[in-house]
């Protein structure tokens, strides 16, 4: 039997744009790490259907835009893009344009009514027919597979990372999501919850490591809810599992759900050095008319418990969360509640949004979006500021300590200077080298502002006796 021999994702890539008769494909991704890891997959597909790869449209015979539904400005950002791109076709009418991810999955036919110049739509779970649709395209066809599946997850096929960090890769665990809070279109567009078989995995992992990448993030809509075969692997068993594979790649996982949040996972990380201490824990809301309103399944006193038990059981973990700003009927008093639990938490970094009311969402179906603009964008400056200050306070805190950093690249405001981020996933820039990307460095903390610490790599001395102090 004919062994194949694992090929990394630079030697994919080579290989197909080796054929110079290959059409060339450029992927273009939106939204959350999900689509990243969604686009790697696509690569994969169409590279085994003889695609080659290219980062230029203009020179692309299919473009495809992998997109996101979950606010409205989102949306308008691609529809702003496809303008763009329509000049492209328009200079060369055999160019295919295809639509990905949730818009395709949300907007369906309407959006080839809408968008004339586009050729194909594929949901999230219909990627494997991608060659099929790209086919029949070719033939002068509008082509659309918006099917959502209660099985896919993509389990076996291995994702072309393309990307030039060859530093940290992104791995998915769950597809889809059940959690139906009122406000979001995702459980609508990326359809319901399963895991993906761990023996898959693990396997990808070993690939990653074998390709050099140091640190991989395992990906979900609701980590939490992982869930092999009826409880016979739960996510913190799989975090175990991938984090005692090889002690030099750092783990981290996105995203958690309160709700679903166990001491049990909290237990895995705090054993395990490389498994990185931050959680990205979203609130969206502090006072519990908002969090009822908005079907989260649980109080604010319930997630300040939770808050609680990572401080316990890990006290330098770093914590972050997402907001929304002016949701239906919200008053000043609940948005109060939402300044107040931010400082009580005391994150050291939140993802901050407007709400945009999703068609076809229980939110939108059944409260009336009636807090102001003007309300919504004051309420949203207010927590800005305020994640500002925490952040800035968080830093501050990190002065003159000694971090193990993972180096990612160079810095874009300097080439003298590399970045790369701590255990905690805060950004640090000192100056470096580019031989060091993809090492581990330890850093001095000097210098902070509320978004980057500043530094410098320690001596070999100063190292010696940081570990020294340890033992
Ligand atoms: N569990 C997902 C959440 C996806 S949506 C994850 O893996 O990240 C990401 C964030 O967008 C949500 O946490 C919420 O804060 C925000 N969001 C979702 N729907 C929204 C809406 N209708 N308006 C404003 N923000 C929204
Ligand atoms: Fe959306 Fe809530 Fe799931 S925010 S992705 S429905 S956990």
């Amino acid at each position: 039997m004919e062994i194949k021999k694992y090929m990394s994702s630079d030697e994919k890539i080579a290989l197909a744009n080796l054929n110079p008769g290959a059409k060339k494909i450029f992927i273009e991704t939106y939204g959350c790490q999900m689509n990243v890891a969604d686009s790697e997959l696509v690569y994969s597909i169409m590279i085994e259907d003889g695609f080659a790869v290219t980062d230029d449209y203009n020179i692309a015979d299919l473009i495809l835009i992998n997109t996101c539904s979950v606010r409205d400005n989102a949306e308008q950002k691609i529809r702003n893009r496809l303008k763009v791109l329509g000049l492209v076709k328009r200079s060369r009418p055999g160019v295919l344009i295809g639509i990905l991810g949730c818009m395709a999955e949300r907007l369906k036919e309407q959006l080839i009514e809408e968008e004339k110049l586009v050729d194909i739509i594929a949901g999230p779970d219909s990627y494997r027919a991608l060659p099929k649709l790209v086919a029949e395209a070719e033939s002068g066809q509008k082509a659309i597979n918006v099917l959502l599946s209660r099985e896919e997850t993509y389990a076996e096929i291995s994702p072309v990372r393309k990307s030039k960090n060859k530093v940290t890769a992104f791995v998915s665990i769950t597809r889809g999501c059940d959690n139906m809070c009122a406000f979001c279109v995702v459980p609508f567009t990326r359809g319901r919850e399963r895991s993906r078989n761990p023996e898959t995995i693990l396997r990808e992992v070993d690939e990653i490591i074998s390709e050099g990448f140091k640190e991989i993030t395992l990906l979900g809509q609701n980590v939490d809810k992982y869930n092999w075969n009826n409880g016979e692997v739960n996510f913190a068993g799989l975090l175990r599992m991938v984090a005692i594979k090889n002690p030099n790649l750092r783990v981290r996982f996105s995203t958690s759900y309160p709700q679903d949040f166990t001491d049990e996972v909290i237990k895995v990380m705090s054993e395990h050095e490389n498994i990185c201490k931050y959680i990205h824990l979203p609130v969206q809301a502090g006072s519990n008319n908002m969090l009822e309103k908005m079907r989260r399944g649980y109080t604010r006193e319930w997630y300040l418990g939770r808050i609680k038990a990572i401080k316990t059981m890990i006290p330098d973990c770093a914590i972050s969360t997402d907001i929304i700003a002016g949701y239906c009927s919200e008053t000043e008093e609940d948005h109060k509640e939402t300044l107040s639990l931010m400082e009580e938490v005391g994150y050291d970094y939140a993802y901050m949004f407007k709400y945009s009311p999703r068609p076809g969402t229980y939110a939108a179906n059944n409260f009336p979006d009636d807090v102001s603009e003007e309300d919504k964008s004051r309420r949203l400056s207010e927590i800005i500021e305020i994640q500002h200050k925490l952040s800035l306070e968080s830093n501050l805190k990190d002065l003159n300590k000694i971090f193990s950093v993972l180096v990612e690249g160079i810095s874009k405001k300097s080439d003298e200077r590399l970045f790369g981020r701590n255990s905690q996933n805060k950004v640090i820039v000192f100056p470096g080298k580019d031989f060091r990307i993809g090492t581990y460095v330890n850093v001095l903390v000097t210098d902070c502002t509320s978004a980057t610490l500043l530094g410098h790599i320690t001596s070999e001395d100063d190292l010696i006796s940081k570990i020294n102090k340890k033992i």
